[in-house]
């Protein structure tokens, strides 16, 4: 105990005044198949659900990508959540549930759409927004009539909101504007000493944040494009579901968050139309260039390989290998001290608009 409390008070004094410690970093995965956690996975949780009860935020797990939690109803330490992250308070917060139940209970309206989608994809990477109920306090949906809900597909993270007992406000743990992690070494580095607790729930298996759908508008409206496709939801809800009618660079804010410049890395980003091209006159220019490309057996990018200031990462065809690794890839390259990251612009089809939503957004420059 003595000793606890002396290793304590070194770590707080060897990195300077009022400095606070690196957050412990818990891990706990286990099988799916398997009915009960383990006994790390239990203690992980009995952990996280004291210090979210004495108003601490807790890194968690999720399918998507990462989230910085604390206890929804407590103004608080969410109003710690838009400190730790830097994030404006006009931008409001999803709100994680169990389950349907649990969303129904904070919701003053529940949509047909909104049960359709529920029903039909949680747990799973869709938030639904619907008429906020009376027991979400104003700081999480910044001061709006509405409030987003997703149940996420996460066994820790579901097991941490059932312990907890009370539904955990949680934005992307990344600081505000940033990269948002996908392990739970990304939120070390995004969030460091900001926060108390990581939990380690392995490296998120969709890559890309979920898909945000206004249910309070008739038809529903996508917000955010994310892991489930309009034709998905449409085939949920039965009818036609709308679609911003713009890519990013031209979006106004109608989901608040939904600024232009967001999910950005360090390194500048480019998408340009000739990656080869661009890439070539880049490195002969003396510059150190990330390529981001499926096309690694194009005889092109072959030859380019050759060029010692050039690290091309391989990326998967498929969008939903691609999403997946993104974000994994850009918190890499940024390490590397790169003049420039430059992408392969994806397909300009409607199953790579999340994926091409993201990248244009990275790649503004304000
Ligand atoms: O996959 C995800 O959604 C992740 C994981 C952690 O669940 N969360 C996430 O949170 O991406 P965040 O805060 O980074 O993005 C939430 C988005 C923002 O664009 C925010 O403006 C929007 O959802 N949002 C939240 N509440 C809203 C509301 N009531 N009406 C419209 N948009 C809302
Ligand atoms: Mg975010």
């Amino acid at each position: 105990m003595g000793g606890a409390i002396l290793l304590g008070s070194f770590r707080r004094c060897k990195v300077g005044l009022m400095a606070r410690p690196l957050p412990p970093i818990l891990r706990a995965v286990w099988p799916a198949a398997a009915a009960e956690p383990p006994a790390a996975a239990v203690e992980a949780i009995g952990r996280a659900v004291e210090v979210l009860s004495r108003r601490g935020l807790v890194a968690i797990p999720t399918e998507t990508v990462y989230g910085l939690a604390a206890i929804a109803f407590d103004e608080e330490a969410v109003a710690a959540i838009f400190r730790a992250k830097g994030r404006p308070s006009t931008n409001p917060l999803i709100v994680h549930v169990a389950d349907i139940a649990m969303a129904r209970s904070l919701a003053a309206d529940w949509p047909a759409a909104a049960e359709a989608i529920a029903t039909r994809f949680w747990p799973g990477p869709v938030t639904v927004v619907v008429p906020r109920g009376p027991r979400i306090p104003d700081i999480v949906t910044a001061g709006g009539p509405t409030v987003a809900l997703r149940c996420p597909d996460h066994p820790l993270a579901r097991r941490l909101i059932a312990a907890a007992g009370t539904p955990l406000a949680a934005p992307s743990a990344n600081r505000s504007e940033g990269v948002s992690p996908t392990t739970a070494l990304h939120v070390l580095e995004s969030l460091g000493n900001r926060i108390d607790l990581i939990l380690d729930g392995g490296p998120c298996t969709k890559g890309i944040e979920s898909t945000v759908i206004d249910c309070t508008s008739s038809p529903p409206r996508i917000l955010r494009p994310g892991p489930l496709s309009r034709a998905a939801v449409e085939a949920a809800v039965g009818g036609p579901v709308e679609w911003p009618a713009a890519e990013p660079a031209a979006v106004t804010a109608r989901s608040p968050g939904q600024q232009a410049r967001h999910y950005a890395p360090k390194t500048p980003l480019e998408m340009p139309d000739d990656a080869c091209g661009r890439v070539a006159a880049l490195v002969d220019a003396g510059q150190r260039i990330g390529w981001l490309t499926s096309r690694t057996d194009d005889p092109d990018v072959r030859r380019l390989a050759a060029s010692r200031d050039l690290v091309i990462v391989p990326m998967p065809a498929d969008v939903e290998g691609f999403a997946a690794r993104l974000y994994a890839t850009l918190h890499a390259l940024d390490q590397r001290q790169l003049d420039r990251i430059i992408v392969d612009r994806p397909p300009d089809d409607e199953a790579w608009r999340a994926v091409r939503d993201r990248l244009t957004r990275a790649a503004v420059r304000t």
